[in-house]
């Protein structure tokens, strides 16, 4: 379904990505753990559509389209959604305003505000949060685990065919990473494609992966099952880089 091919990508003229190789198939859940600066992030913002970063070369297809000739909205349309390690503030537009209009662009004839609402009830309780959020101006001092929910909140809404979350769990508390991840996995059916990038194997402990790949230095040196996780968790990273080397 999204299926990435020897992807190198370069920004402000220094190469990050080296070669990247993923395929996530229907109902797969994939895990990406890598040491910090591996080029995690930067994959994410690739995918997204982010205009600092520049494809050397590469293809990447979801459903057999290439999606790097796209822009980000054509991508989103496609299916794909990408939650960002850190979520923008935008000042002066409500939480609502920005989830209905993004709802809508992809629907032929658009939902009232009224409907809307009481489809988002439903989503908010998902992933228990207040109400109250979405009359707030999107991620305008929301703490960290409130930016964090609420971008799996706009996952909630949109119903991606592929979403690829950036360190969601970072900065969630014990019970918010819990909430979150079992919301994400509700979220989750045989039909959809799931990356997950995190440091962590708790995350991993709620939403089991098929696969868990690790990236250092821009390429995607080692892949397992879940139990390579835990492997990282108690050895780090060192003895792979040895391996690399
Ligand atoms: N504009 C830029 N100019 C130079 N280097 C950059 C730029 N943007 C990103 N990088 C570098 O690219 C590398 C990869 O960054 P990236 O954010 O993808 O890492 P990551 O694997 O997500 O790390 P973390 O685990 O800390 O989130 C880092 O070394 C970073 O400094
Ligand atoms: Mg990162």
């Amino acid at each position: 379904m999204l299926k990435i091919k020897n992807l190198h990508v370069s920004v402000d003229g220094t190469v990050i990505l080296k070669g990247v190789d993923l395929e996530i198939l229907n109902g797969q859940i994939h895990a990406i753990m890598g040491p910090n600066g591996a080029g995690k992030s930067t994959l994410s913002k690739v995918l997204a559509g982010d205009p600092a970063y520049e494809v050397l070369s590469g293809e990447v297809l979801l459903d057999g389209v290439n999606i790097l000739e796209l822009d980000p909205e054509e991508r989103a349309h496609l299916g794909l959604f990408i939650g960002f390690q850190y979520p923008v503030e935008i000042p002066g537009i409500s939480n609502l305003q920005f989830l209905l209009a993004a709802y809508n662009a992809k629907r032929e004839t658009p939902v009232s505000e009224e409907a809307f609402k009481e489809l988002l009830m439903g989503k908010l309780e998902l992933l228990e949060m207040k109400p109250e959020f979405i009359e707030r101006n999107l991620n305008e001092g929301f703490s960290g685990g409130e930016k964090k929910r609420n971008e799996i909140l706009q996952m909630a809404v949109l119903d991606p065919k592929v979403a690829i979350l950036d360190e969601t769990d970072s900065g969630l508390d014990i019970d918010a990473m819990r909430v979150v991840a079992c919301g994400v996995k509700r979220l989750f059916t045989p039909e959809k494609g799931l990356l997950l990038i995190t440091h962590y194997q708790r995350l991993l402990d709620y939403i089991r992966p098929h696969f868990v790949h690790v990236m250092i230095d821009g390429q995607i040196i080692t892949s397992g099952g879940p139990e390579l996780a835990q492997e990282l968790e108690t050895k780090g990273y060192d003895w792979l880089q040895q391996v690399k080397a």
